[in-house]
C-alpha cells in the first residue's frame, strides 16, 4: 500500500501521459492525491517514485490530462500541475508531449527536442502567474527550454527504436527546431499546416504554451521531449491516416518514452547535472522581472 504523503524533496518532476510512472528503474512510493493550489487542482494525483539502488532520487510525475484523459489542451490546469511541481521542490521539469510533424525529416516514431516555440494559441489559457494577483512580472523567454537540459538528453539519441522493424528511430535536436502551439482541440487546416512550415516550424502541438512559460515563471530548466505521431496536415498526397496507424505511432512511441526516461534517470540518480544544482541561470531570475512599484 502505498501512502498519501510525501515531504522529502524531489530531484525530477515529469509531465506526460500515462506508462511513465511505472519506470523500470523507479519504485512508486507515495500518491498524492491531486493536490489542491492557489491556482487549483492538479490534473491528475502525483505519484512519487524513487531510483531503486540505494541513493535517494525521486521523482514526481503528473499526468497532464488526467489519468483518465479527461481534460482537452484548453482546459488541463497548467499552473497547478507547474505550482505543485515547484512546491515539491522539483530541479527541473521534464515533459512529453504528442506532436504532429511539419518536415519530411522527422518521421512518425520520431523524437524531437525543441528549442523554440511559435505560440498559436488563443489567449484562453491561462498562461501566468502575473496575470491578476496585482503584480506585474515580465520575465526573459528568448530561450524557452533549458539547453543543457536538451544536451543531457541528447547523449542518449542511440537508444529509440522502430519496434516493429527494429530500425532505429532518430532524436532530431538543434538549436533551432521549433515547436508550433496551437489550440485545438481539432488539428490544423492544410493551409494552416503549410503556413507554420512557411513560418520555421518542425513539429506541433496543443500543449507547450502556457506549460513552458509557467515553468519559466516558477525558475525551473524545462525541456519538452516531442514525440511524432503523424504528418499533420500539409502533404498535399498524404494517404488518409488511419487508427490502426496512429495506435501503432502511439504505443511504440510510449515504450520509447519510457526508455528514454530511464537512461536519463539512471544517469542523473548518479549525480545531478549542473543545470539542476545551479538552476541553469534561472534562480532568482523572477526577484528583477516584478515591475510592479512597491506599496
Ligand atoms: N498532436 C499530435 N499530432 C498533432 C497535430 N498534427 N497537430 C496538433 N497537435 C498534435
Amino acid at each position: 500500500e502505498l501512502t498519501s504523503t510525501f515531504s522529502g524533496p524531489i530531484d525530477l518532476g515529469i509531465i506526460g501521459g500515462t506508462g511513465l510512472y511505472k519506470l523500470d528503474c523507479l519504485e512508486p512510493i507515495a500518491i498524492i492525491p491531486a493536490m489542491q493550489t492557489p491556482w487549483g487542482t492538479t490534473s491528475s494525483p502525483i505519484t512519487i517514485s524513487k531510483f531503486i539502488g540505494n541513493n535517494d532520487f525521486h521523482v514526481a510525475f503528473i499526468a497532464r490530462h488526467g489519468v483518465n484523459h479527461e481534460y482537452p489542451p484548453t482546459k488541463v490546469p497548467f499552473r497547478a500541475n507547474m505550482a505543485a511541481l515547484k512546491n515539491l521542490s522539483c530541479k527541473a521539469v521534464l515533459s512529453f508531449s504528442a506532436v504532429g510533424s511539419l518536415q519530411e525529416k522527422i518521421k512518425p516514431r520520431d523524437f524531437v527536442l525543441p528549442q523554440q516555440i511559435i505560440d498559436r494559441t488563443k489567449g484562453i489559457r491561462h498562461s501566468s502567474y502575473f496575470n491578476d494577483e496585482g503584480l506585474v512580472g515580465h520575465v526573459g523567454f528568448g530561450n524557452p527550454f533549458s539547453e543543457s537540459f536538451a544536451k543531457y538528453i541528447y547523449k542518449f539519441k542511440d537508444s529509440l527504436e522502430n519496434f516493429e522493424t527494429n530500425e532505429p528511430c532518430t532524436l532530431h535536436y538543434d538549436k533551432d527546431l521549433t515547436v508550433v502551439c496551437m489550440e485545438g482541440p481539432q488539428f490544423s487546416t492544410r493551409a494552416e499546416s503549410k503556413m507554420y512550415r512557411m513560418f520555421g516550424g518542425d513539429v506541433i502541438n496543443m500543449s507547450v504554451i502556457p506549460e513552458a512559460k509557467l515553468a519559466r515563471e516558477c525558475e525551473l530548466p524545462y525541456q519538452m521531449i516531442c514525440m511524432a505521431t503523424d504528418y499533420d496536415a500539409w502533404r498535399d498526397n498524404e494517404e488518409p491516416v488511419t487508427v490502426e496507424t496512429v495506435i501503432g505511432h502511439l504505443t511504440n512511441n510510449g515504450r520509447n518514452a519510457n526508455s528514454l526516461a530511464s537512461k536519463i534517470i539512471m544517469e542523473m540518480a548518479q549525480g545531478l547535472p549542473e543545470f539542476m544544482l545551479t538552476g541553469d541561470g534561472l534562480r532568482d531570475s523572477m526577484k528583477m522581472s516584478i515591475s510592479t512599484k512597491p506599496e
